[in-house]
């Protein structure tokens, strides 16, 4: 009886001790369940994480001040990366997407800090560098004077007075673009503002029949747009921002001829220099963008003033002040030399020595005197 109840006692034990193993390893499951759900959550949380953090870098949403009309302001004028809001100035902003100037400050302080500043090293430089085109004047003398001819990735201005060649030499050029790299091209596309109405197809008609080229596929490859004014010169930038990122037109160079003619006849009088300095400090600064931006050369073209201040020599200096001087890469002034001839002086080039050629302008186009 005794012996019974313990076998009982026993098997209630046991019964029990299979219930507490049974309940133990349910619950150990459980609890394994849980952390494999804590560490897929955590997973989650950490990829969500990452997922922000890749935005941060993208989305210009995230800079203080600006909301979702902003952000579409800014994207449309082509301020879509925190590069080209950290490069930009308080007046951009404040201008196209009508913040006040503080938040502009802020936003662009904001957008410096947050980027990587683009550091790069001597040989990714040096790699950059490689990538610059040139493109040929046609006339050997004036290509060895500007080390192979007209570089992509800057702003060449021609300056002189007028019959000097500034025309002609874009002309040349916007041909010239168009050859494979041996024949001293860049094989692009052309861009020509014409804010004087003396660009003139016939001619570029002539000097691509000299070179043995199809006109009218020479031709066809030249987007020529006349400019009316200041405003108009300048929208016409962004367009051709338009044009290489969105239509994929490979446009290597654009040619300005003259930069200033509208800025200088709209603004007339002291009181209003300022104005036009400051439109014409950001016309500049868009053209050095897209220089830069899609490795193209910017040719522009600028008329000359008499400088009273100089008493020997010539006295003649282009307009437009320190604003044109300072983002022009290679600066060259033109003017008549004898019989006929053109000479061409490089002015403070980072990587031209100050030195002259003479060339002359045929039938043909730009060509070495013989
Ligand atoms: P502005 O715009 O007036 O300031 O002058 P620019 O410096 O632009 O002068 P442009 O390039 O128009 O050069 C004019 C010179 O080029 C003329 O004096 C002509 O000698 C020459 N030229 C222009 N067209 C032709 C042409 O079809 N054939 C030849 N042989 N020469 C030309
Ligand atoms: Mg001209």
């Amino acid at each position: 009886m005794v012996e019974k109840t313990i076998l009982v006692e026993k098997k209630k034990e046991m019964k029990e001790e299979i219930v507490d193993k049974k309940l133990l390893e349910k619950a150990s499951q459980k609890l394994e369940e849980k952390r494999d759900e804590k560490v897929i959550v955590l997973k989650v949380e950490e990829k969500v994480e990452e997922k922000k953090q890749i935005n941060k870098e993208i989305s210009i949403e995230e800079l203080p001040g600006v909301g979702a009309a902003t952000a579409e302001k800014l994207r449309e004028a082509g301020f879509d990366s925190m590069l080209s809001i950290a490069v930009a100035s308080p007046g951009e902003l404040t201008e196209i997407a009508g913040l006040t100037e503080a938040t502009a400050r802020k936003i662009i302080n904001t957008a410096r800090h947050k980027m990587d500043m683009g550091f790069v090293s001597g040989n990714e430089l040096l790699e950059k560098r490689r990538n610059i085109g040139k493109i040929s004047t046609s006339s050997k003398a004036f290509d060895a004077l500007l080390m192979g001819g007209i570089e992509t990735n800057g702003i060449t201005e021609v300056y002189g007075e007028f019959g000097s060649s500034k025309t002609q030499i874009g002309h040349q050029l916007a041909v010239n673009a168009q050859l494979p790299k041996e024949q001293g091209g860049v094989e692009g596309m052309v861009c020509y503002i014409d804010s004087e109405g003396t660009a003139r197809p016939e001619r570029i008609k002539s000097m691509a029949e000299s070179l043995k080229l199809d006109p009218i596929k020479i031709l066809n490859n030249i987007k020529f747009i006349r400019a009316f004014n200041s405003d108009h010169q300048m929208l016409i930038i962004n367009k051709i921002e338009d044009l290489i990122k969105n239509e994929k037109l490979p446009i290597k160079l654009v040619v300005v001829d003259s930069l200033m003619s509208h800025f200088r006849s709209e603004y007339v009088g002291r009181g209003t220099l300022s104005d036009r300095q400051q439109k014409l400090n950001k016309h500049m600064h868009d053209l050095l963008k897209l220089a830069e931006t899609y490795n193209l050369a910017v040719y522009l073209t600028n008329q000359v003033m008499a400088n009273p201040a100089i008493f020997f020599g010539d006295p003649t200096t282009p307009v437009g002040g320190n604003i044109v001087a300072h983002a022009s890469s290679v600066r060259i002034y033109v003017r008549k030399g004898k019989k006929g001839t053109r000479v061409a002086r490089v002015i403070d080039a980072p990587h031209i020595p100050d030195s002259e050629c003479a060339f002359r302008i045929t039938e043909e186009g730009i060509r070495d005197i013989e």
